[in-house]
């Protein structure tokens, strides 16, 4: 059995040629993967909640599935928590799910509004970073203070008034406006989130991975995100991204919101 590598459009061939790709969500895959060429794979890395092709929630089963490979395998399990990392919850999706994946990357929250990224997890494992360790790593701006400074302010903020229940609220009323407005008008829309994280989909068909998410309406999608820009509301320009909830989201922005959304499906 082969496996794919990923488009290399823009990524150095040696790069690509290092890497093998398994469909999302896809444990059998996965499995095959491992029998085939476990001993030589290093690390699996995955978004827990992917939020690239739009959000896709994993499977029951998926991501502990994952672990349970990887560990008998002897390869880490990376989360990449770019996204969802302090977003799902103050640890992530991995508090969320209850996966502790072995390393995790980090970005956006982290730096609270400044570019700032970091990687973090087992201790044996960062124990391999200079200056303890032989891996070395470093660059003009890593751990600048500016960025450092305004992460930390913003991870106190989260751990003083946790935002996750009202998050919570807000993005199951924006799910729920947006599909009862689209069953009003009888436009197919799937709906994926968790907590303040989400995508409609323009499809009928539930959106598990890369390829369902494909059968959306792209079209339909361009055609709504102009009429949302046209009343206000400016979306993820493309059908295979995310929409957000934050705390700066108040009731009656949805509200807005979700009356933008009924006039702007009423015209697609
Ligand atoms: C899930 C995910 N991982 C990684 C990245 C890249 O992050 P950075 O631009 O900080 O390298 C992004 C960027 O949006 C992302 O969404």
């Amino acid at each position: 059995m082969t496996f794919g590598v990923p488009d290399s459009a823009g990524v150095p061939a040696g790069i690509a040629s290092d890497t093998l790709t398994v469909p999302y969500n896809d444990l059998e895959a996965a499995r095959a993967l491992f029998a085939e060429v476990g001993s030589e794979i290093a690390a699996f890395i995955i978004e827990p909640v992917a939020g690239n092709m739009g959000v896709v929630l994993p499977r029951p089963g998926y991501l502990e599935g994952l672990r349970t490979l990887t560990r008998e395998a002897g390869a880490l399990l990376i989360f990449d928590e770019v996204i969802t990392g302090f977003r799902l919850a103050l640890g992530g999706a991995q508090e969320r799910y209850g996966i502790q994946p072995d390393l995790t990357t980090l970005g956006k929250i982290i730096g609270g509004g400044l570019p700032v990224g970091a990687y973090g997890g087992r201790a044996e494992i960062m124990d391999r970073i200079a200056p303890e360790g032989p891996v070395y790593q470093a660059g003009t701006l890593s751990g600048t203070p500016l960025a450092v400074t305004a992460g930390q302010a913003a991870l106190d903020a989260l751990v003083r008034e946790p935002p996750y229940a009202a998050l919570e609220r807000l993005g199951a009323t924006l799910a729920e406006g947006l599909l009862a407005g689209a069953r009003e008008r009888g436009v197919p829309l799937v709906v994926n989130r968790v907590g303040s994280m989400l995508t409609g989909f323009f499809t009928a068909a539930p959106v598990s991975d890369y390829s369902s998410a494909k059968l959306s309406d792209t079209a339909r999608y361009a055609r709504f995100h102009l009429a949302m820009l046209e009343r206000g509301i400016y979306l993820a320009p493309s059908q295979f991204e995310a929409a957000f909830v934050s705390t700066a989201h108040s009731g009656s922005d949805l509200d807005r919101t979700l009356s933008a959304a009924r006039e702007a499906l009423r015209d697609l």
